[in-house]
């Protein structure tokens, strides 16, 4: 905190924002001056339908107010905190962003670096712009969780969970509240969707599962176009492999080949396996005898679901509406949080995610009975901004105000902060 502050105080000028609404706006503009760069802003900014559920993200966390307290020897701070049995330096995880190559290339490595530096915790995103094998590796002993889009294709998420496992992902967050995209009237009326453009597929071309279900639907539809059976047609998943991996070593090959037979099957094999509307409680019963991972429930807002996820031995709940960008007009995640907590009691592990901008915003939900939160946009700003470099500031700046509010509220810890902070 000191550095930044100091460096803040003469006259060097950081290379992002300090405050969040310049940090924004700073983004937008770094993405609008690159081609494609509207498409980019809109898919990565926008929220579903008229943005009602980004606002009451903040407006639940602008409402509570803190009222510190003074003369507490706050000169000592501890940040650090325990979840899931991890000690994290502090309350803090970076949240899976799909697609996030549209704003840079590596996207996932240069997050996951930045991350790894600082030991937060990066959740590399189903939806991942690297292999998870090549983000973990980039992040060498930094800690790392995976999150899962629940396919339609049971053997595709046994691939997904023993390959996390693998890369030393220390928990399996289930994101449950994208089983379908939201309306997301900013990617609609620029007619953009990143997947379609082979962009944030690289777990599924990576994965030799989802290769097999490309060299059958190859085999298939070249059987349909000769009349022929599909099994005299010889497609072996290793000629896919290899080509799906020239495609991922070559960006712009992809593009260039979606009509090639392959690439085009593999994108409608996407499509039409990657999230399943079915997804139903006796999926997440499955989990148990599928993984040695802690489970985590991302996406859940209603403290039935909470108490029930809880009921059937998850580890943890993420309270989240994904940033605002599925259900429109769905409450704002810290009142979310709230009625959680009061449902579950003091045990059970929640982190809260959507909407936090500011360290003040940490010390709010960790008033409120967070364990930990999680950051969305305001990382990949920074990604936008200045790259690894630019995602790290936008962490230090965090982690900064956070320790800085600590201080100033007569806190020296975790231990200090609860309800009797607010308002
Ligand atoms: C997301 N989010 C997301 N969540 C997830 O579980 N898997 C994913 O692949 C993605 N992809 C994704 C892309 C983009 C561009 C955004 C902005 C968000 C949701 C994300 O993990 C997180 O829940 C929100 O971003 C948190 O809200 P804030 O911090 O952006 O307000």
């Amino acid at each position: 905190q000191n550095t930044i502050y100091r460096a803040g105080v003469s006259g060097i000028t950081p290379t992002v924002p300090t405050s969040a609404e310049k940090l924004e706006a700073a983004a937008r503009r770094a993405l609008l001056r690159r081609p494609g760069g509207r498409k980019a802003w809109a898919y990565v900014y926008g929220g579903a339908g008229s943005g009602v559920t980004m606002s009451a993200n903040r407006e639940a966390l602008d409402r509570r107010r803190l009222v510190p307290r003074v003369l507490r020897s706050t000169d000592q701070r501890d940040l650090s905190t325990q979840v899931l049995g991890q000690t994290l330096p502090a309350p803090v995880l970076v949240a899976p962003i799909g697609a996030a190559g549209l704003v840079r290339r590596d996207a996932d490595v240069h997050i996951g670096r930045a991350a790894a530096e600082r030991g937060l915790p990066y959740i590399l995103s189903s939806q991942g712009s690297s292999p998870m094998e090549a983000t973990a590796a980039a992040m060498k002993d930094g800690p790392r969780w995976f999150q899962l889009y629940w396919s339609r294709d049971e053997q595709l998420v046994d691939s997904f969970i023993s390959r996390a496992e693998a890369a030393g992902a220390g928990a399996l967050v289930v994101t449950l509240d994208t089983t379908t995209l939201g309306w997301r009237p900013w990617d609609l009326d620029l007619g953009s969707l990143p997947f379609t453009r082979g962009v944030g597929i690289a777990q599924y071309t990576s994965d030799p599962r989802f290769a097999e279900m490309v060299a059958d639907r190859v085999a298939r539809e070249a059987a349909a176009g000769a009349g022929t059976d599909p099994d005299a047609v010889k497609v072996t998943p290793k000629a896919v492999v290899t080509l799906l991996e020239m495609a991922r070593n070559h960006p712009g090959a992809f593009r260039r080949n979606l009509t090639a037979p392959e690439t085009r099957a593999a994108v409608q094999t996407f499509l039409d396996t990657f999230s399943n509307p079915a997804l139903n409680w006796d999926h997440i019963a499955t989990l148990r005898d599928r993984t040695r991972l802690p489970v985590v429930l991302k996406g859940v807002l209603h403290p039935e679901d909470a108490q029930r996820a809880f009921d059937m031995g998850v580890d943890a709940v993420m309270v989240s509406n994904h940033g605002g960008r599925q259900v429109d007009g769905s409450i704002g995640t810290l009142d979310a949080l709230v009625r959680i907590r009061e449902a579950v009691g003091p045990e059970p592990t929640l982190l809260l995610d959507s909407g936090i901008r500011n360290g003040t915003d940490v010390v709010k939900a960790m008033a409120c009975g967070a364990d930990a939160v999680t950051i969305g946009r305001p990382h990949i700003y920074g990604l936008a901004i200045a790259g690894q470099r630019g995602v790290g500031e936008v962490l230090d700046n965090l982690l900064a105000e956070i320790d800085l509010t600590l201080s100033l509220c007569g806190a020296s810890s975790w231990d200090d902060v609860d309800a009797s902070l607010l308002a």
